[in-house]
This record gives structure tokens, C-alpha cells and sequence, in this order.
């Protein structure tokens, strides 16, 4: 009796264990195989293996087996029904008994029970989880030569229980796996939509205004280029390069003709072009962008930093970082290309813009970020050259350019710094 005793509690200390490889193990087989070591262990067995069973194809994979030699297959065919007949009985199966029980090749199968005879198997544990068979575990005599009693059938159920359970969750966890990388393919098809009809978008805004192709584009990828620079994350770089490309989508309700006026408009044709950033915001407000802050973009794109821009006169920190960026990728081309009225500047004349108007039109960060960004491209830092092609062959000479870029960036980094400082 205290030799059962002492049995039964180190079957069931072996379960505990069992019960922590299934929660802690990673690897799938290695999981099962340590298990199967504890089952074999803790019934002094001689041979074993645990089998998953897969509906598509119909078969038995033997995922760890112990003491079946080297020739021992690794799979064996199963059909949906004799798995719903298993299934139903749930209880252990006596292989020694195939003789006298002819139900059993019926339950397992002619080639599997011929197969596991060969393997010298003696008792079969059908893996039930919910109703569905999820595998076996099929297992030799004992080390001894002695007979199973109740209480080893007793352990091995309970033992197959965990195991099944173990198998059932990695199913799960492959099937939530498959179904994430399911979703991320769609998440990223449609990211690829929402990129391409910003595209579209941007290449009819600027299709609308005539003297100003690609501007929508090119705005886009400014503001892209200084949010990287200033250190944002990727969705905020993405969504700011969103901005850049749809900021004028407002222009699409203003007239044409206002649009493409060759001489100066008057005060009421201004005020009808100055409706746009509203306008752009009511068109993108509805839909559901991937960055909230995008028809705010649009909105506040004409706000200056000293309050006298439009359509709200905000300034300084009301005005949202990325309508900052994207106001200076958009007055940084509309000075570096040509228009109907005027030639584009040169680029030192475009620096002392930008000196003049930092800290009233632009804000001091973005600006010298951008000229960071244009520094690193003239010194040749980064492999691709992305503003300088922007500008066209021969715009920037980088001789010419790269002192006055340095000068104004320690300009406006003096300048901030003593702001800070009376501040
Ligand atoms: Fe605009």
C-alpha cells in the first residue's frame, strides 16, 4: 500500500512538472517531447510516442517518440471518422488485446494497429480536447514486464488530458498567428490604397493649378524629410508626408481661374483663394486617416508663428507641430520654383528669407532642421540625395551653400538659446 502511495505521489509531482513545460515551453516539440520523457519516467516505461492528429491531410504525426529505434516511421494515415469513433470511446486502448477484441483495429485502423504492434506499443491514450480528437500518445510495457493497474490508467488519462490540452493551445496559438499575418497583409494592402489615392489626390490638386506641378508632391516629401530629421516616429513621418501631399485639396473648390490668375488677384479673388485650408479640412475631416492630426494639416498650413497668417491668426505652440512642417516644406517650394509671375529665387536669397522670417512666419525647430537636413545632403552624408534632386541639377552649389547653411543654422540655435534663456 505505501509503495502504491509513493507511486501515485510521484506520478503526480511528474504532472505538476508536466503542467509547467506546457505553460512555459516555446518550442512546440521540444514540449511534447519533455513531456512524453516525464510520462515514460514516471511509469518506469520502456517506449512511447505522442502523435498529433491533422484533419487536412488525414494522419497521425508523430511529433516525439522514446525507445521506437531508428526505422520507426514518423506518420501514419488516420481518416475524420475513425478519429470521431476514438473520439466517442475516450478511454484507453489495450493493443495486447487486438486479438480478442477485433473492435480495436476497427477504432485505430488495420495499418495503424499493425504499425504500432510493430512499434511494441501496449496501450493507446486517444487525446480528446472539447469532443475533438487532437492526437495520441501510444505507449510500451513497463520496464518491469508488470501489468498497468487502475491507478497507471488513472495517471496516463489524466497525463494525456494535459497533453491535450498542451497540443490544443499551440493550435490555437498557430491559428491566432495565421490570422494576425492575415491581417497585417490586409492592413498593409490598404495602407497601400490610402498611399496611392493620396497620390492620385495630390496629382489632381496640382492638376487644377497649372503653373505649379508636382508642388502637392514635392511639399509632401519636404515635410517628410524635416519630420525624420527632427527625430519623429514613423507614423508621425508618414503622417506628415500625408499632409504634405493633400495640405491644398481645398483648392479643389476654389475657381479655377483665381487659381491660375496670371497677374495679381484682387482682395475678394484672395479672400475666395484663402477659403482653401478650410475647405481642405472640411474634405478631410470625415475620412478616417491613419494620423488624426492630417486635416489640421490643411487647416492651419497659412498660420504664421507671429499670428498674422490664416484662416485663424493662431500663433506660436497653437499651432499644431505638423501644419509647422508642412507651412515650411510648402513656402520653401513656392520659393525654389518658378511661377507665372515671378522666376524662383536664388538660393542664397532663399536663405535670408528664411533668416528674416523664422520666429514670425516659420517656427526656429523646423527651420533648422530642414537646414540640417540640407547641410548632411551637401556634405554628402546621406546616399540618397533627396532635397538636392527635388531642386533640379545645378540649384544648389554646394561650395557656395554650405556656409551660409551652417551660419544660419548657429544663428537660429543662438537665437532659440537665448529666447530659452530670457524665458
Ligand atoms: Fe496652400
Amino acid at each position: 500500500m505505501a509503495e502504491q502511495t509513493d507511486k501515485l505521489i510521484h506520478a503526480f509531482s511528474a504532472l505538476a512538472d508536466l503542467g509547467a513545460e506546457i505553460a512555459e515551453s516555446r518550442d512546440f516539440e521540444e514540449m511534447v517531447r519533455s513531456t512524453l520523457h516525464v510520462v515514460l519516467g514516471a511509469l518506469g516505461l520502456r517506449r512511447g510516442l505522442v502523435a498529433e492528429y491533422e484533419r487536412e491531410p488525414a494522419l497521425l504525426r508523430f511529433v516525439a517518440a522514446w525507445g521506437m529505434g531508428d526505422d520507426a516511421p514518423n506518420m501514419a494515415t488516420f481518416d475524420a471518422g475513425r478519429a470521431e469513433l476514438l473520439c466517442v470511446g475516450s478511454g484507453l486502448l489495450n493493443l495486447s488485446e487486438t486479438q480478442t477484441r477485433p473492435a480495436l483495429p476497427q477504432q485505430l485502423g488495420t495499418e495503424l494497429t499493425a504499425t504500432l504492434v510493430s512499434l511494441r506499443v501496449s496501450l493507446v491514450a486517444p487525446l480528446v480536447v472539447h469532443g475533438e480528437l487532437v492526437g495520441l500518445i501510444a505507449l510500451g510495457g513497463k520496464a518491469t514486464d508488470e501489468a498497468f493497474t487502475a491507478e497507471d490508467r488513472d495517471v496516463i488519462r489524466t497525463m494525456a488530458h494535459h497533453i491535450g490540452v498542451g497540443i490544443h493551445n499551440h493550435r490555437l496559438l498557430r491559428e491566432v498567428e495565421r490570422r494576425a499575418d492575415e491581417n497585417r497583409q490586409l492592413y498593409n494592402n490598404l495602407r497601400g490604397i490610402y498611399r496611392d489615392t493620396v497620390r492620385a489626390f495630390a496629382a489632381a490638386i496640382d492638376c487644377k493649378d497649372k503653373y505649379t506641378q508636382g508642388h502637392s508632391e514635392r511639399v509632401g516629401k519636404y515635410a517628410e524629410i524635416i519630420a525624420r530629421e527632427l527625430g519623429w516616429s514613423e507614423e508621425q513621418i508618414e503622417g506628415v508626408a500625408v499632409g504634405g501631399y493633400l495640405h491644398d485639396v481645398g483648392k479643389l473648390v476654389v475657381e479655377r481661374d483665381i487659381i491660375n490668375a496670371p497677374y495679381r488677384i484682387d482682395a475678394k479673388q484672395s479672400s475666395e483663394l484663402n477659403r482653401h485650408p478650410a475647405a481642405g479640412y472640411e474634405i478631410l475631416a470625415p475620412i478616417r486617416h491613419p494620423d488624426a492630426d492630417i486635416p489640421l494639416m490643411a487647416k492651419y498650413h497659412h498660420e504664421r508663428i507671429d499670428g498674422r497668417g490664416y484662416p485663424e491668426g493662431l500663433m506660436g505652440d497653437e499651432i499644431p507641430p505638423a501644419a509647422k512642417v508642412v507651412a515650411l516644406a510648402d513656402s520653401f517650394d513656392a520659393m525654389t520654383t518658378d511661377r507665372t509671375y515671378r522666376r524662383r529665387k536664388e538660393f542664397p536669397d532663399v536663405i535670408e528669407d528664411l533668416r528674416s522670417n523664422t520666429g514670425r512666419q516659420f517656427a526656429s525647430d523646423v527651420v533648422i532642421a530642414f537646414c540640417r537636413a540640407l547641410l548632411k545632403e551637401v556634405d554628402g552624408t546621406p546616399r540618397e540625395r533627396r532635397i538636392t534632386r527635388l531642386l533640379g541639377k545645378g540649384y544648389i552649389e554646394p561650395e557656395l551653400v554650405r556656409p551660409l547653411l551652417v551660419e544660419l543654422i548657429e544663428e537660429l540655435e543662438a537665437r532659440a538659446h537665448a529666447t530659452a534663456g530670457n524665458g
